[in-house]
Parts: structure tokens; sequence; C-alpha cells
């Protein structure tokens, strides 16, 4: 295994411009072209926002997490969330449950009927209605459940490579990370993700990218960080400060999904060439709108889409009149008819 100081020493000798950070990866038997990744987000990582997330710069998109038990009961929902297509992959879809049979089973279903490029097993997700099954985040309170779920998705899982997504754990005063980790590469595990905080730190203190260092030093599968990054500046002080092989983006990307690029383009060039006008915007919200109609419905596929256009106008002059607005619309057209109307306005203003 390629140190992260080795590759930086390499990439310094073959004279790189930018040494440190832009690195494709392998995982188990996947060659990744960069390291840059978007986070599973529940309610937000269907088909459409990873499209756009790869189309606007995303190495590997994961899925919303999928509950093992639904896939075994053939349960249409979260059949449908397995689903993928090509012009999305990479693609990670990752499983949550605490039930090692169940888990083996619904990753040897996924992997023979989906094929993906990964299955990610959830050890972070701190909802209580989750926890209180002992899934997600209540796994890092019982190393040897951990253990038998690892071991029996890495066995359904086959070919597949099988990642797992962390907490640093249960609370402040159990951190199992590194414990985890050794597991983990034990059984098999390809990579880690850790949000650099504890279930009990939910999001309300700054995440601790300390301890995506420490795990780094503790195994020697790649060490995918995750926790705050804000901006592709983070990103860069994110690798430097813990030598993580690559990074994972959640809620920036929601409302910019070029943060992929933009990070890119920092990486290497160390300097943002990307920088979204609000026309720009305006036409990703379309893009994102018109992608949620043709797959998730024409009604449905707006209301889910609502918030997030929200989001996108966020900096615009008059975004707080707009955002009610767009929060209410039924269809792509009043969306278009809504814009316009905005850049109309706008040109009078000016
Ligand atoms: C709306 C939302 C949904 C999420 N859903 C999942 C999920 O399904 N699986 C998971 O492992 N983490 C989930 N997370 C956690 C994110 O993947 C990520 O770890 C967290 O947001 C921290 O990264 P960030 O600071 O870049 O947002 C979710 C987070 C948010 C905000």
């Amino acid at each position: 295994m390629v140190t992260w100081l080795q590759r930086r020493a390499i990439a310094v000798l073959v004279g790189t411009r930018a040494p440190y950070y832009i690195i494709g990866m392998r995982i188990g038997n996947l060659n990744l072209e960069g390291n840059l990744f978007l986070a599973p987000l529940a309610g937000v990582s269907n088909r459409p926002f990873r499209l756009l997330a790869r189309r606007y710069g995303a190495d590997l998109v994961f899925s919303e997490m999928v509950s093992a038990e639904g896939i075994i009961r053939a349960q249409a929902c979260s059949l449908d969330m397995i689903k993928f297509s090509p012009d999305e992959q990479p693609i990670g879809i990752q499983l949550f449950g605490a039930d090692p049979s169940s888990l083996h089973e619904a990753a040897a279903i996924t992997s023979e009927q989906m094929k993906p490029d990964l299955i990610d097993i959830n050890f972070g997700c701190p909802v209580k209605k989750i926890v209180n099954r002992n899934g997600g985040a209540a796994l890092l309170k019982d190393l040897s459940l951990s253990q038998k779920i690892m071991e029996g998705v890495v066995l359904g899982a086959k070919a597949v490579p099988v990642t797992i997504k962390i907490r640093s754990g249960w609370d402040e005063s159990s951190p199992v990370y590194r414990e985890i980790g050794q597991i983990a590469e034990e059984t098999g595990i390809s990579a880690i993700s850790i949000h650099a905080r504890s279930r009990a730190g939910k999001y309300e203190s700054a995440a601790n990218w300390e301890t995506i260092g420490h795990l780094k030093d503790a195994v020697s599968i790649p060490v995918i960080g995750n926790g705050d990054i804000r901006s592709p500046e983070d990103a860069k002080n994110m690798i430097k400060q813990t030598g993580c092989d690559g990074v994972m983006i959640g809620r920036a990307a929601m409302s910019n999904p070029y943060i992929f690029r933009q990070t890119k383009e920092f990486l290497s060039d160390g300097e943002v060439k990307t920088k979204p006008s609000i026309e720009n915007y305006i036409a990703l919200a379309l893009e994102h709108a018109t992608l949620n109609a043709e797959n998730i419905g024409p009604v449905r596929g707006i209301i889910k889409v609502r918030r997030q256009l929200g989001q996108y106008v966020r900096g615009f002059p008059g975004a707080s009149k707009l955002r009610p607005l767009l929060h209410l619309v039924k269809t792509v057209e009043e969306i278009e008819q809504l814009f316009d109307n905005y850049l109309k306005e706008q040109a009078v203003v000016e």
C-alpha cells in the first residue's frame, strides 16, 4: 500500500503541479479517476441528484441509505432505491440494517442484480428510528455485531468491493473508530469513510478532523474524510491536515453541486475557474427539476425538488422573496416562468 507521503513524493518527483491532492484512487478492484465523493444523503442522493453530481465533477456518488430488510422483502421502494443508470457510475449503494444475515442477503441481491461499483454499509446514521433497532450509529456500540455484519456483506457482495461509513463513536467518551477500522481491514472492507463526529455530536459542534488523521494512521486501506467541507479550500485543508485519501461532500453539494468541479480545479491548479453566475444556477435548478420530473414523476418530482431549488438561489439578490415562491411551484414550466420574471425584475432594478 502506497502511503500518502510516498504518493506526494512521487508526485513531486514527476513534477505534478499539485503534489498533495488530486489523486486517482483504488478501492478494492475499482479504479477511480479522482478522490471526490458525493455523500449518501437520504431524501437527496437519488438518481437525479447523483446524475447532477457526476455531471458537475464527483468521482463517485453514493445512493441514499437503503434498508437491507426492504431489499430482501422485495419492497418496491427499496428495490427502486438500488437502481441506477450507467451515467451515474461509479456508484456505491449504501445498505443499513442490524442483522448480519439480512445484510448478507441484501448485499448478494444488490451485487447480483445491480452490479454497483461498491456496496457501502451505514455505521453512522444517528436517527432514532434506525438506532433504536440497533442499526446505523448504534452498531458502533457493538463491535462484535459490527464485525459479523462486515463479514456477511463482504461474503454476499462477492466481487463488488465493500466500504463502510462510520462516525467516530457513539459519543465522545467512546471513540471506537480505530477499532472499527482495524476490524474493517481484517474482514476485507476496501475503504472507510469517516464523518468526523460522534453520534451524540449530531451536527451541532464542528467536525473534529483529527479523528480522520488518527484513523488514517491506524489502517492501511483508503480513508475518505467527511464533515464540514464547505469550499474547495476546506477540501484541500482536510487532505493536508489529515492525509486522507479522498474527501466526501454532503450538505455543501446540496446547495452547490458545482463544488466538485470547483474543488478539482482548486486541487489541481490552486485556483477555482468555475464561478457560476445567477443564470448558471437558474439553469442548474431547471436541469434538476427536469431530471426529477422525468425520473420521479411530474408532480412528485417537483414537490421533492422545491426545497433544494430554494438552496440554489442562496446569495441571489432578492432571494428571500424568490425562495417562498419556489417552495410552491408545481411544474417545470412554472419554475421557468418564475425565473424569467425574476431576471426581468432584476434587470429593472439594475
Ligand atoms: C439530508 C441528509 C441526509 C443524510 N443521509 C445519510 C445517509 O443516508 N447515509 C449516511 O451514511 N449519511 C447520511 N447523511 C450524513 C452525510 O452523508 C454526511 O456524513 C454529513 O452530512 C456530514 O457531511 P457534510 O458536512 O459534508 O454535510 C445525511 C446527511 C444529511 C444532511
